[in-house]
């Protein structure tokens, strides 16, 4: 059994993506090619933004985000302690300094308390300026962006909506993706929408920002690829990867719908007996991951075994939450324990889940989780 199984995504789809690949290999419009553009348009209309700019990855897009916003030496980006390390890694790169704050014990996504906790700290410490919070759609689940908005707002920070793991799920109806004043998604073959290779994008509403991204992923170009007006790098997505994307974005809504299906029939299976995923009224999740939370760390441990022993595979989406990690060692954490943080990581375990695992295999599934509890 397949943790994500992109093979039978591609069997289904096989005919399809094999003629977009065709069609570039014709055309040798091998960077920002014809495909790159429709992805891009087709994209922005399922997202409901204005504007996508195609990039080489999802750390890159934020990168770009960071650039654009000229975040660097002496701001504070404010993050959740659980997640990938790429949310803020880019800020870091440029100058600026990570603020962890704590996530909520439910949803799993950055905790507004939390991020207002951490907001004041910096303030009285009186050493960074509180510029941006970069909130996550964590495995999929959108963050509460209702509750981090006001404070966003209340505080003047830029919100960042990492959408990585989070491309086709909503919130009453709008998108992720279009949620924050800007977001980034990537393309990670294992993500909700995924490339064969690496690829990213950023979203936005606003015209400079869009024109300022499309000169910063290409060295800073002006009116002509060497009329360098500006820092920039070389941060754009592959014209291969947006076509064979194409044929993925088609059917990425009714991929979501049967992931709802599937979640469902997990979720009733293990109520009660583990901590199912929590997705609050009107959001849908896109279950990037499908987790669970087990009592403690020996009795997850037990069920991975027992999943191991039966070939399920199964992986922990993530193991150690950033302030535990030697690049944060002796960050400034505030007077925040991370207490959530810490317990999802000792506790959680993700399941084999995509549009394309068989009933039987869900079946598989569940009957294994259920005798090792
Ligand atoms: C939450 C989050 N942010 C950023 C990234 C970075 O994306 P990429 O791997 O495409 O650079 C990822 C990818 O794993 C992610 O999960």
């Amino acid at each position: 059994m397949e943790f994500i199984d992109l093979k039978a995504q591609y069997a289904a789809l096989q005919e399809e993506i094999d003629d977009r690949i065709r069609g570039v290999l014709t055309s040798t419009h091998f960077i920002l090619g014809e495909e790159e553009r429709e992805f891009e348009e087709k994209l922005a209309a399922y997202v409901g933004v204005k504007h996508v700019v195609g990039c080489s990855n999802g750390t890159d897009a934020l990168q770009l985000i960071y650039m654009a916003y000229g975040i660097g030496p002496g701001d504070a980006v404010f993050c959740p302690d659980m997640t990938f390390v790429a949310s803020v890694e880019p800020a870091c790169l440029l100058g600026a300094e990570a603020i962890l704050c704590d996530i909520d014990p439910r949803t799993y996504n950055i905790d507004a308390e939390s991020l207002e906790r951490q907001i004041q700290a910096v303030q009285r410490e009186g050493r960074l300026a509180p510029k941006a919070v970069v909130a996550v759609d964590f495995i999929g689940n959108p963050a509460d962006y209702a509750a981090i908005r006001p404070i966003a707002e209340k505080y003047g920070l830029l919100l960042i909506e990492d959408a990585a793991q989070g491309i086709g799920a909503s919130v009453d109806g709008a998108k992720c993706g279009s949620l924050g004043d800007i977001a980034a998604t990537s393309f990670f073959p294992s993500k909700p929408l995924g490339c064969y290779g690496d690829g990213g994008a950023v979203f936005t509403n606003d015209d400079e920002t869009d024109r300022l991204l499309r000169s910063l992923r290409v060295h800073g170009k002006g009116k002509s690829k060497y009329d360098n007006q500006r820092i920039g790098t070389n941060a754009r997505l592959d014209t291969l990867q947006a076509a064979i994307m194409l044929p993925k974005l088609k059917v990425l809504e009714e991929e979501i719908r049967t992931r709802q299906t599937i979640a469902a029939r997990y979720d009733s299976a293990f109520a009660g007996r583990l901590q199912t995923p929590y997705v609050k009224e009107g959001m849908v999740s896109a279950y990037a991951q499908y987790a669970l939370l087990a009592e403690d760390t020996k009795q997850r441990d037990h069920i991975m075994a027992v999943l191991k022993e039966h070939d399920i595979p199964s992986l922990i989406y993530y193991p150690v939450p950033l302030h535990k990690m030697k690049v944060f060692e002796g960050c400034f954490a505030g007077d925040e324990t991370f207490e959530n943080t810490t317990a999802y990581a000792d506790r959680t375990f993700s399941l084999p889940f995509s549009a394309y695992l068989t009933e039987e295999d869900q079946q598989k599934v569940i009957d294994v989780v259920c005798s090792a509890l």
